[in-house]
């Protein structure tokens, strides 16, 4: 191994046995690549797809293998086969190497541009002929494309060697019109995991080496299109768009709907209707040249920094967001249209308006979607370089000349590729890349190159090169601050409005806190909203695991289970967190005004309400009882009326719970959904509950080793319930503990107090219960106990009274916090243990689970369910499944109501078994069902990666005293 006095430039000798590799480490962004140019396909010139089938050979070094199988006749019969796109390391079952997951560490060591010798170097070869109807080789040229490739690859034509290039998310094209035979073409691409690209994609993600997006060969006739730039605006005062395509072959543009027929780089205006996210009109027109149509999708809109705000059409836009990885179970970053449809479908569906294309440009077939169904989005650039905050951001390559011709290649290599999308609005510099000249030279680039998008970066909240100031995981109080000027923030920040390009960390069951937050968004014009933490888990489907995360392949520095954060579970199952985001971000606000009328907003930007119809149906007892149409007019955005709602029904059941519940739903089929999807929705109370009571009746008697009351059975000695008619009920005692969410266990390198780590230190997962008394009274057995962890002079004094009326038991519990508690409690409720349950019927919150923080999307109503379907199958096990504002419930073989409403859990393993598993795999359901019927749940906050949950949602250790009414309905 010879040294090499730079590591940026080829000093080579003839003996350096890594000279062939030089283009590895080398910072530029490499060699033989085309300029880059939008991304289109064309209506009439031929492409063939090279996805599919490829040879593969694996070498454990970047120079392993000369370079011959590149050349005519080489006989790969004996390689592996790979799918492209694909990454290696997710096929051939390990034979490939693993996945490795690190949040913010390098897992090599740096030294840039150095990388390891061991350099996983995937060889790819794939043989092609051209398709009977490829025009003949004499006309025109071909283009190849590779969309995305991680992260440095070297490519050759038929022996000859085209170029080499990194920027994993970024196209390439190489001119191959001269290398091309009718058969037998070989296209041979070497491609390695490490290079000096690595260190600019350090992004908290897998890393996974391979042709990850299309390969695809392109014809290109003589007097195609090459590059070319759909200027689009709105002028919102005279309604007038103006189209002007520019082109660097001339040609001409018609716009069939618009009556437009001109030259390219000609502008014209004519009234249109503008495109936003909420009302995506797109017009389809052509751009013909000479030789080759080009289908257009044209948006008119007008993005501007205007009175510190960021307008389109002239309307502040209040981005209601998520951060999308591209992410597949089985596939990793290598996502087919259906997939990248579904996201966007599941999106809208969710009422969410805005996607930041963490943080890369996604696949380029994403963004039209994006045009099509409507969302905002922030592109941002392939670039990360988190890691050097190791060594406090030293040798950062985004200040460190050598590097910018790369990060120009970046930020051109995105604009170019995206810059006709309509719903692209604004440009990323990339994210947590610290600051330095090679950003502000990449803001200067893409301020000039395109006039009519904003700029974005997160890292220097001095905003010298941004036009908003952006941060990640402010808490409510500092986004209030901001929202009220008082940020303390000097210079050109101060005029600029603010977005959360990151907030409320969904890792796990959570966020919690996700009202509190938009309700501080919707209060100040500055605070123009955020983007949620983040879109899916990335874990990796695995045959014993269920889902692999960050350790799961043995990998020397990992980040665990971090890499599962998202609104969705890996296979694309909403999570709870994002049934609550829809509730918390839904367009139209439902409120009741207290005198049989309900207040309307239309909380849009945009659009009005025409494409909504109005529901209403009048509960008792959770049950509709009659419904029907509500009229609402077409409410301009920002606009709300106060609309009468019908009188209530009559012959209501006496003492029922009555309310109304007022629903918006789309009114016809749409793109996204159909009719009747509900977009929001509202609940207004009418008569409150009677809460149930027991007079007590019988009194309890003792006798044999039991003691009787009314149907239940105790055990005589320690007090403990037996059994409720033919129920057999085990272990009913207080009970504080929950497995710990990742939100409660908090992160390292967050200064807060980690829930989970004080919980544990207290003991409150090892409380000891200890029997003070048995008292048997007239009309009520009384169990007196002290609740308290080990080694602690804390406590619960905690009474269980037991009345009956003869049929039913009513259980008050009383708990008196003893010694100083300074932390909060887990939970406080009873848990009991059932023989057999399975469907359960609950009227109270559902469908879904809620916590303190996080319970806007709970609807009181009359549900059904089983314990299975109860449990929420986070990646890693943690405390879920929790219904809120219970008023009874009724699973295996009891109805239990309760004195005040509670929180509903049931589960077929312990919360120690819950607490102590890794995987869901672990979990292996047992005789028993565990019901936990709780007075109070701590909240959840965002703590893996943000705030704790707020001081409201705390569940403090006070005296508190609750009960519930048990029968049997066997
Ligand atoms: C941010 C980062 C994201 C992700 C997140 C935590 O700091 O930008 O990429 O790491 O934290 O999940």
């Amino acid at each position: 191994m010879s040294f090499r006095t730079t590591g940026t430039t080829s000093t080579t000798s003839s003996t350096d046995r890594t000279a062939a590799v030089d283009y590895v480490e080398d910072v530029s962004p490499g060699e033989g690549a085309l300029a880059p140019r939008a991304w289109y396909a064309s209506s009439d010139a031929k492409c063939l797809s090279l996805n599919g089938s490829w040879r593969f050979r694996l070498s454990q070094t970047a120079d392993a293998e000369d370079d011959s199988f590149a050349a005519d006749g080489y006989d790969a019969g004996d390689w592996a086969e790979v799918t492209v796109p694909g990454h290696w390391v997710l096929q051939g079952e390990g034979a490939f190497g693993s996945p490795i997951y690190t949040n913010h560490l390098y897992p090599f060591p740096v030294d840039p541009p150095r990388v390891p010798t061991e350099n996983p170097t995937g060889d790819h070869l794939r043989v092609f002929d051209l398709p009977a109807d490829w025009p003949q080789l004499s006309d025109g040229g071909a283009v190849l494309r590779f969309d995305g490739v991680e992260s440095c690859a070297r490519v050759w034509l038929n022996g000859t060697e085209l170029g080499e290039f990194k920027g994993s998310r970024l196209a390439h094209e190489f001119t191959v019109g001269h290398l091309l035979k009718t058969v037998g073409n070989v296209l041979a691409v070497r491609v390695h995991q490490w290079s000096a690209g690595s260190y600019l994609e350090d992004q908290d993600q897998w890393w996974l080496p391979g042709i990850f997006r299309d390969v695809t060969l392109l014809h290109r006739p003589a007097g195609a299109v090459r590059d070319f730039f759909v200027h689009a605006s709105y002028d919102h005062v005279t309604g007038e768009g103006t189209l002007r395509v520019d082109s660097d072959v001339d040609g001409r543009v018609t716009v069939p709907a618009l009556d437009i027929d001109v030259a390219t780089g000609e502008p014209v205006a004519v009234p249109v209707e503008p495109w936003t996210a909420e009302t995506p009109r797109l017009y389809d027109g052509v751009l013909a040249t000479e030789g080759e149509r080009v289908p257009l999708r044209i948006g008119f809109r007008t993005v501007e920094l205007a009175d510190g705000l960021i307008k389109v059409n002239g309307e502040p836009v209040l981005f209601k967001g998520v951060n999308r990885h591209e992410w597949h179970p089985r596939r990793g970053r290598a996502l087919d249209l259906e997939t990248m449809r579904e996201d966007v479908l599941l999106m809208k569906r969710h009422n969410v308006n805005a996607v930041r294309t963490s943080h890369y440009p996604p696949h380029p077939a994403f963004l039209g979607l994006c045009d099509e169904y409507g969302l905002w989005v922030i592109d941002e650039c392939d670039l990360e370089t988190h890691g050097f905050v190791e060594q406090d951001w030293r040798d950062n390559p985004v200040d460190d000349d050598r590097w910018t011709p790369a990060l120009l290649d970046r930020a051109a290599r995105m604009v170019e590729r995206d810059k006709n999308h309509p719903s692209v609005v604004i440009w990323s510099l990339g994210n947590e890349a610290g600051t330095g000249r090679g950003l502000t030279a990449m803001a200067e680039w893409i301020h000039a190159r395109d006039t009519s998008r904003l700029v974005h970066y997160e890292g220097d909240w001095s905003c010298r090169d941004t036009d908003m100031y952006s941060r990640m995981y402010a808490s409510h109080e500092e986004v209030d601050r901001i929202g009220r000027d008082l940020d303390g923030g000097t210079g050109k920040r101060r005029g600029l409005p603010f977005l959360l390009c990151e907030y409320a960390h969904a890792m796990g069951n959570g966020p919690g806190g996700l009202a509190d937050y938009q309700r501080i968004f919707e209060a100040h014009d500055r605070v123009q909203g955020g983007f949620v933490w983040e879109w899916i888990d990335h874990g990796i489907e695995h045959p014993t695991l269920g889902y692999a995360y960050g350790g799961d392949f043995g990998e020397e520095l990992h980040d665990g289970n971090f890499v599962c954060d998202g609104l969705l579970l890996p296979d694309r199952t909403p999570s709870p967190g994002l049934t609550e985001f829809k509730k918390v971000i839904e367009p139209v606000g439902v409120e009741g005004c207290g005198d049989g009328t309900v207040r309307v907003t239309n909380k849009q930007d945009f659009a009005d309400l025409s494409a909504l119809a109005f529901t209403w149906s009048f509960e008792a007892d959770g049950e509709t009882v009659a419904s029907g149409g509500l009229p609402v007019p077409a409410l301009a955005a920002g606009e709300s009326a106060e609309v009468k709602l019908p009188q209530p029904p009559p012959d209501l059941p006496a003492g029922a719970e009555t309310g109304w519940t007022v629903r918006a739903v789309l009114a016809e089929d749409g793109p996204w959904a159909s009719a009747g999807h509900v977009v929001a929705w509202g609940r207004l109370p009418v008569t409150a509950r009677v809460a149930p009571s027991v007079a007590a009746a019988v009194g309890p008697v003792a006798e044999g080793g039991l003691i009787s009351l009314g149907p239940a059975a105790f055990d005589a000695r320690t007090g403990a319930l037996r059994s409720i008619g033919p129920v057999a009920v085990t272990g009913l005692r207080l009970d504080v503990w929950r497995a710990t969410t990742d939100n409660d266990d908090g992160t390292d390198w967050k200064s807060h107090v980690r829930h989970s780590t004080l919980w544990r230190e207290l003991g409150l997962h090892r409380m000891r219960h200890r029997l003070d008394a048995v008292e048997l009274g007239d009309d009520a057995l009384t169990v007196r106990t002290r609740v308290a962890p080990a080694a602690r002079e804390v406590g619960l004094s905690t009474v269980y009274t037991w009345r009956s009326d003869g049929d039913r038991i009513q259980l008050t519990v009383s708990v008196t916090p003893e010694g100083d508690w300074t932390v909060p409690l887990p939970r406080l409720g009873v848990r009991f243990g059932l023989a057999e349950a399975d469907a359960v019927t609950w009227f109270g919150g559902g469908a879904g689970e809620a916590y303190p923080d996080s319970r806007t999307a709970s609807a009181v109503g009359r549900w059904q369910s089983t314990v299975d379907r109860l449990q929420t199958p986070y990646v890693r096990p943690q405390e879920n499944g929790a219904r809120a504002d219970v008023r009874w419930a009724e699973l295996g073989g009891l109805r239990i109501e309760g004195d005040p409403e509670f929180w509903f859990t049931a589960r077929r393993w312990t919360s120690e078994q819950l607490d102590a598993a890794r995987h869901r795999t672990d979990l292996a359901p047992g005789d028993t069902v565990w019901v936990n019927l709780d007075h109070g749940q701590h909240g959840l906050g965002s703590q893996s990666c943000g705030p704790g949950p707020l001081p409201q949602y705390f569940l403090n250790a006070a005296p508190a005293e609750f009960s519930f009414v048990f029968t049997a309905t066997g």
